[in-house]
């Protein structure tokens, strides 16, 4: 399939399609579902074959019908209100658009979005998402299959901040946070309450409670429950490592090649002042030149 070709008219779609999304989000109250679409059509890269990612092929029927998207057919069918207004955005753009904005209207960190994703029909195999009845090696296999990191596991897990588990979609009940609309840390501060501190009507998956039982998680588990901001900072940027997995946006060639033609004109600017200065303590007032060493 074709790569949209991100100009100014792409670029002024995706900021329309952005007011859309907050509007729906907000009547609907569906930013969590919506966030778990951008999560799910993402999370099935693979690093080493680069295949899968956030390529918008959970839009077809074969991938939704996969057990892990039970119920995500309500999130592809907004979107594609949103989709029928903008056609020129390729879903792959516009699942994670959704994404970023599900995060952003309930109150989380701005995330940097690049456009520019390709769309596939190619429909990944079944198993590539994580099994929320497995434990931390589980949790390292899927997500080093993507290239991501314990900090990208822990971080994103966070996500749990907002929504909730149904029974007829994936045999859990219930939210994990007191207030499911709003994001904040306290998914990691709920994690952490132990005994009668603990709310029994708080969810925790075998997933969640494998962070807590993992030094090498726990340690990000304890920060991000004391410290929501740096929750935030690193959330921010594993979502966008999430959402770009296998992309490389044509905006981040541009700007990268922007700053070294501004680093290249900087440098250049300094070396010039320095010579001219250097040549004005060397020459006299008469224009004469000192010898260097006097
Ligand atoms: C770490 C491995 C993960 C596992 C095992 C897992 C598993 C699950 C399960 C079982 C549900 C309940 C689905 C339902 O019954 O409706 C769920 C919901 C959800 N997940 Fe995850 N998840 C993981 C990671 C993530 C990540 C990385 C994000 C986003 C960054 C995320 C966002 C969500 C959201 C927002 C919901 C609530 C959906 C709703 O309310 O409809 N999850 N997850």
């Amino acid at each position: 399939m074709a790569l949209p070709k991100v100009d100014a008219a792409y670029l002024k779609e995706i900021e329309k399609a952005r007011r859309d999304l907050r509007a729906l989000i907000a009547k609907e109250n569906c930013a969590p579902i919506m966030l778990r679409l951008a999560w799910h059509d993402a999370g099935t890269y693979d690093a080493k074959t680069k295949t899968g990612g956030p390529n918008g092929s959970i839009r077809f029927k074969n991938e939704l019908n996969h057990t892990a998207n039970k119920g995500l057919k309500i999130a592809v069918d907004f979107c594609e209100t949103v989709k029928a207004r903008h056609p020129k955005i390729t879903y792959a753009d516009l699942y994670q658009l959704a994404g970023v904005v599900a995060v952003e209207v309930t109150g989380g960190p701005s995330i940097d979005f690049a456009p520019g994703r390709k769309d596939s029909n190619v429909v990944p195999e079944e198993g590539r998402l994580p099994d929320a009845n497995q434990g931390a090696s589980h949790l390292r296999d899927i997500f080093y299959r993507m290239g991501l990191t314990d900090k990208d596991i822990v971080a994103l897990s966070g996500g749990h901040t907002l929504g909730r588990a149904h029974k007829d979609r994936s045999n859990f009940e219930g939210p994990w946070t007191k207030d499911p609309l709003k994001f904040d840390n306290s998914y990691f501060v709920e994690l952490l309450k132990k005994g009668s501190g603990s709310d029994q009507q708080l969810l925790k998956l075998p997933t969640d409670k494998a962070l807590l039982a993992d030094p090498r998680f726990s340690q990000y588990v304890k920060a991000y429950a004391e410290d929501e901001e740096k929750f935030f900072e690193d959330y921010a940027a594993s979502h966008k490592k999430l959402s770009e997995l296998g992309f490389r946006s044509p905006l981040t060639d541009l700007k990268d090649s922007a700053s070294s033609w501004t680093s290249r004109i900087v440098v250049a600017t300094i070396v010039a002042a320095v010579a001219i200065l250097s040549y004005k303590r060397l020459v006299s007032p008469e224009g004469v030149a000192f010898p260097i060493l006097l």
